[in-house]
């Protein structure tokens, strides 16, 4: 992973903002969230516009020509049209020569494009490609649900994967290490869309069971970190940083303390912009790079939950093994 980026549209939302047109208070939103602001996209701009900013700036600190990408991979719940894949738009707008298609895992989308980025990388297919997670959430938030409405934003965030020859023992404890997820359909209900293409012809609103998904989310954001530590023979001391899917500040703490893992190895930049969704570990990501927080060789454990219920995690040996 030797390049990383974001995006954040211009339009930023404190809690006392959506007081304005929401039966909230900043009190609330901070207490039972950690959230204090959040993005949301203009008018005429769209998931593909966020995703190719981010795309530029990874591309850019990857040190890298755009036209060695021969891959991209587009995580996004909310797609510029419903076909074709958002990634061949990113695809055209970069000017790059590579296929794109797009993986819908909703907030765990990005962990589930980086376990197919890695597979298709490891059969030889691929030497450099671009993972992005991508969502504009305001478009699909019902205002009239302020138990939803109040806790998603919009953002994009980016990530060049580079296949090096292994010439270096180093290199087998460098980059993605592993890779876990999962899915439960019988979870379906718990947060979805109340519309869909083949069932009403229309994208639908955000419907959301807070408290069970709350319960769920600490079970298996554990458990499948535990899982993607042992696959990679690592224990959790072993990890430098954190860096969890950013939904709510309580389920980042309370993650934290059941993995047992001191809380400033814990990436939080939830109150910044709330759930981003797929867009939601890149992103947090670039800005503990931004703060140099996280460093070249730093091993990162990743985690997100979303909508299905999907889930997973990745082990992670960032940056170039030789810099
Ligand atoms: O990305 C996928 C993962 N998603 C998540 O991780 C979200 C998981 N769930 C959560 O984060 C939390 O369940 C919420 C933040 C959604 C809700 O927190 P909660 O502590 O479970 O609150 P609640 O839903 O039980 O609501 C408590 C009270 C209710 O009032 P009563 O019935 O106790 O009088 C709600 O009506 O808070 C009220 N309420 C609000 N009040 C002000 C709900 N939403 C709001 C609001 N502003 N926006």
């Amino acid at each position: 992973m030797t390049g990383v980026g974001s995006y954040l549209p211009k339009n930023k939302y404190s809690n006392d903002d959506l007081t304005k047109f929401v039966d909230t208070s900043d009190e609330w939103v901070t207490k039972r969230s950690g959230i204090k602001f959040r993005h949301f996209v203009s008018k005429n701009e769209t998931t593909s516009d966020m995703a190719v900013n981010a795309a530029l700036n990874a591309i850019k600190n990857a040190y890298i020509k755009k036209e060695l990408i021969d891959l991209i991979i587009v995580a996004t719940t909310t797609p510029d049209n419903t076909f074709p894949a958002t990634a061949t738009l990113v695809q055209k707008k970069l000017g790059i020569n590579a296929p794109s298609f797009d993986v819908q895992a909703v907030c765990a989308g990005f962990v589930f494009a980086l376990s197919v980025a890695k597979s298709l990388m490891k059969d030889n297919h691929f030497s450099n490609c671009l993972v992005i997670g991508a969502d504009s959430m305001s478009k699909i938030l019902d205002w009239n649900d302020r138990t939803t409405s109040v806790l998603f934003g919009d953002g994009a965030g980016a990530v060049v994967l580079q296949k090096f020859e292994n010439i270096d023992e180093k290199l087998n404890d460098w980059g993605i290490l592993s890779n876990v997820i999962h899915s439960d359909g019988n979870l379906y209900d718990l947060l979805k869309t109340n519309g869909g293409v083949s069932n009403n012809q229309s994208s639908g609103f955000i419907e959301m069971s807070g408290k069970e998904v709350f319960k769920h989310a600490i079970d298996k954001l554990s458990s499948s970190l535990e899982e993607a530590l042992s696959l990679s023979n690592k224990v959790i001391n072993q990890l430098d940083f954190l860096v969890p899917h950013q939904a709510n500040q309580r389920i980042i703490l309370a993650v934290a303390d059941k993995l047992k893992i001191n809380s400033k190895k814990v990436i939080s930049t939830v109150k910044d912009h709330g759930n981003t969704s797929a867009a939601s570990i890149p992103l947090a990501l670039d800005h503990a790079i931004s703060d140099k927080k996280i460093k070249n060789g730093n091993l990162l454990g990743f985690q997100a939950i979303g909508g299905g219920l999907s889930w997973g995690s990745s082990i992670i040996r960032i940056g170039k093994p030789h810099n």
